[in-house]
């Protein structure tokens, strides 16, 4: 029997050592390493390891497969990461994508005006009319605005018209190339096209751990709707977000919907809803799902010289559409899941942690071992029983793992903590009868199977 001690926040209160804890195991178990470590880290920068990769590869073929494979409507791509600075121009990210940024007349650190954590200082409501450094009570400079794209040149040559920008967003991509889309497949509205990638800010203050970092992945569609039919779109895609994140396992629970009221919205968008997740570090935007209009369209049109029309075969109307993003941050689906599986209990009288991950997503799905490494006859034993399912079961896109460091409570600490829902044990009987233990991770209960019966149990047990 397991007794749970603690996990994750239920109820949006501050966990700040359950952030530590997951920032540990990530670097412990090969999930999550500190960018540039040896050279002392990189701000606002992370590698992924082997663990850490399996997983969001994992929400990434979840997602696409949701959004994309799964629907009649949808279209992916790969846009480049570079592209001619007009995109930014047309997009209104070279004007106005930009932080106010004040910084300390005393200790020098920068921060953004919003972020400015007045309660650290105790400071009374007067003070917060003129703000104080928070980590130094020193004065602050005027706010200026800071553009957050990161600014390059292209080719050997530096001037204006060779300046290009890492992208903030992967949608332009999807815009830009709004027209060969409907040159190549002649769509009919409402459809959408997505796609994974990499995006960067410059992020003037970069914290808590995978949330606010200077490169990180989105997962974004553009869908194209009719303008008399967004409100239809957005409710649809409202809908859908919300049962993919009950689909990785994410509890409705912690999960909360905020209208973002005017004033306060991107400079693109008409309405939007953030997404918002109970975090350990307090509830924090998760997705956002925003009402772009036909914004983005018409200013690339504008701005390139070309129709961005839709011809409606029906009513022979022409228009540009309107569009509808859902916008997922894919390091954040991360990070939200390690909160929501992290999990600590008692197990046989000893503390043990453990990822209550998906079947789904967990990174490793089943381990198997020798109860000894050294009984040649096990080893061996264990070694077909590991090909036969890896033959079976590793095309279905099953990551199956060897373990035989260490005695075996060790092994099955060390899978538990990855999260690994299935461990296979082959010992002495197995010898015998052709059975193994099939442990289970939540529970530690385990029961005996029979190798032909093996591939049944564990697809039903993952499924
Ligand atoms: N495409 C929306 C965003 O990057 O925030």
């Amino acid at each position: 029997m397991t007794k749970n001690i603690n996990s994750s926040t239920s109820n949006g209160n501050k966990q700040p050592d359950l952030l530590e804890k997951i920032v540990s195991l990530c670097k412990r178990r090969g999930f999550v390493f500190p960018g540039s470590e040896i050279y002392g880290g990189f701000a606002g920068t992370y590698d992924y390891g082997h663990y850490g990769l399996a997983l969001k590869k994992n929400i990434q073929q979840s997602w696409w497969q949701h959004f994309v494979e799964n629907q009649e409507n949808m279209y992916g791509m790969d846009a480049a990461i570079l592209m001619n600075q007009k995109v930014w121009r047309a997009s209104g990210h070279a004007e106005g994508f930009a932080d106010p940024l004040v910084e300390c007349e005393e200790c020098k650190k920068q921060f953004r005006i919003d972020q400015l954590d007045f309660p650290r200082l105790n400071l009374k409501d007067s003070e917060k009319v003129q703000p104080l450094c928070p980590d130094c009570a020193g004065k602050l400079s005027e706010a200026r605005q800071f553009n957050m794209m990161f600014k390059t040149n292209i080719g050997a040559a530096e001037n204006e018209n060779s300046v290009s920008y890492l992208r903030p967003e992967t949608a332009q991509g999807m815009f830009a190339n709004f027209k060969n889309a409907l040159d190549a497949y002649h769509p009919k509205l409402p459809f959408g096209l997505a796609q994974i990638g990499k995006a960067f800010r410059n992020e003037i203050a970069p914290r808590d751990f995978l949330f606010r970092t200077r490169e990180f992945e989105q997962m974004e569609i553009e869908y194209f709707v009719n303008p008399k039919d967004w409100k239809k779109s957005f409710e649809d895609l409202r809908l859908e977000t919300k049962k993919w994140l009950a689909e990785i396992g994410l509890a409705s629970e912690k999960i909360h919907e905020l209208e973002v009221p005017d004033g306060e919205r991107a400079h693109y968008s008409k309405r939007t809803i953030d997404f918002e997740y109970d975090f350990p570090f307090g509830r924090n935007e998760l997705y956002g799902l925003a009402y772009r209009t036909d914004f983005d369209l018409a200013n690339h049109s504008r701005e390139s010289d070309v129709s961005l029309e839709y011809l409606d075969e029906e009513s022979k109307e022409k228009f540009i559409p309107h569009v509808i993003e859902p916008s997922f941050g894919l390091d954040r689906t991360f990070l939200a899941l390690l909160c929501e599986a992290y999990t600590e209990d008692e197990m046989n009288n000893e503390k043990r942690t453990y990822l209550k991950l998906s079947p789904k997503i967990a990174p490793v799905k089943v381990a198997i071992f020798p109860l000894l490494r050294n009984k040649p006859a096990l080893v061996k034993k264990a070694r077909e029983v590991f090909k036969f399912l890896h033959s079976k079961l590793q095309v279905t896109g099953y990551m199956i793992e060897w373990d035989d460091n260490g005695n075996i409570g060790k092994r099955y600490r060390r899978q538990d903590e990855i999260g690994t829902p299935a461990t296979i044990t082959c010992d002495f009987q197995t010898l015998e009868d052709d059975t193994v233990t099939v442990r289970d991770r939540d529970t530690g209960k385990q029961e005996r199977v029979k190798i032909a019966e093996l591939v049944d149990t564990l697809q039903n047990k993952l499924a």
